[in-house]
């Protein structure tokens, strides 16, 4: 596979944080009355967090909630949310992904962060990871959250690549789905290689290497 730079996804794949957003919502749902699963989870990868809550409330059944109780739904949320964040350290990330990035980095491949999370910064500070990267394009800087691209052709933008010269790795189908959008090269890891949507599909972020 031909490319310059190598996008990655935060959640999934960097960092485990997809079972603490897991942990979250389903502290919210139980209060609705609602059986939240791993399947129900799997569908929220990527996708931002107002939109995770309308996907959560489909199997809503009780009264009709506002958008004053949905704000403070996805407020509340994000307060569990971070406090699991806010117990993170530099070994929530694993030797593969490190090592990895420090060989992409000396193979003159540029490096970039695509996620539809406005914790991106805080994770990042948190496991020791912002130096790591050229540019962090994150839930702050977009209108239109993955399987739109705006995220990751924001990343391109920021380390001045064209998107053909671009591989995203994923673990969501809609983060696939915006990469192709793109224009990039993607590459599946996790729950996003049972769709085989992408152009590859790896089993751990050091098998970049081998692309
Ligand atoms: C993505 C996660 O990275 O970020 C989604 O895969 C999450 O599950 C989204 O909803 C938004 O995250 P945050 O941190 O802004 O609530
Ligand atoms: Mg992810």
């Amino acid at each position: 596979m031909d490319f310059k730079a190598v996008i990655f996804d935060l959640d999934g794949v960097l960092v485990f944080t997809d079972k603490y957003h897991y942990l979250a919502w389903k502290e919210i749902a139980g209060e609705l009355g609602i059986d939240f699963t791993e399947k129900d989870n799997d569908r929220l990868r990527g996708v931002s967090r107002a939109e995770s809550l309308e996907i959560i409330l489909e199997k809503y059944e009780g009264e009709p909630l506002d958008d004053a109780k949905k704000a403070d739904l996805l407020e509340r949320k994000n307060n569990i949310y971070r406090e699991y964040l806010g117990e993170m350290s530099p070994s929530d990330v694993t030797g593969d992904v490190r090592d990895t990035l420090k060989k992409l980095k000396e193979n003159g491949i540029k490096l970039a962060v695509g996620s539809s999370s406005k914790n991106t910064a805080f994770i990042l500070e948190k496991t020791d990871l912002t130096d790591a990267f050229d540019a962090v394009a994150d839930g702050t800087m977009i209108v239109r959250s993955k399987p739109d691209p705006e995220v990751f052709l924001k990343a391109a933008e920021l380390i001045d690549m064209s998107p053909s010269d671009c591989l995203v790795i994923e673990d969501a189908d809609a983060g696939v789905e915006a990469a192709i959008a793109a224009g990039m090269h993607s590459a599946a890891i996790g729950a996003a290689r049972n769709s085989h949507k992408a152009e590859a599909e790896i089993e751990s972020v050091a098998d970049i290497l081998n692309l």
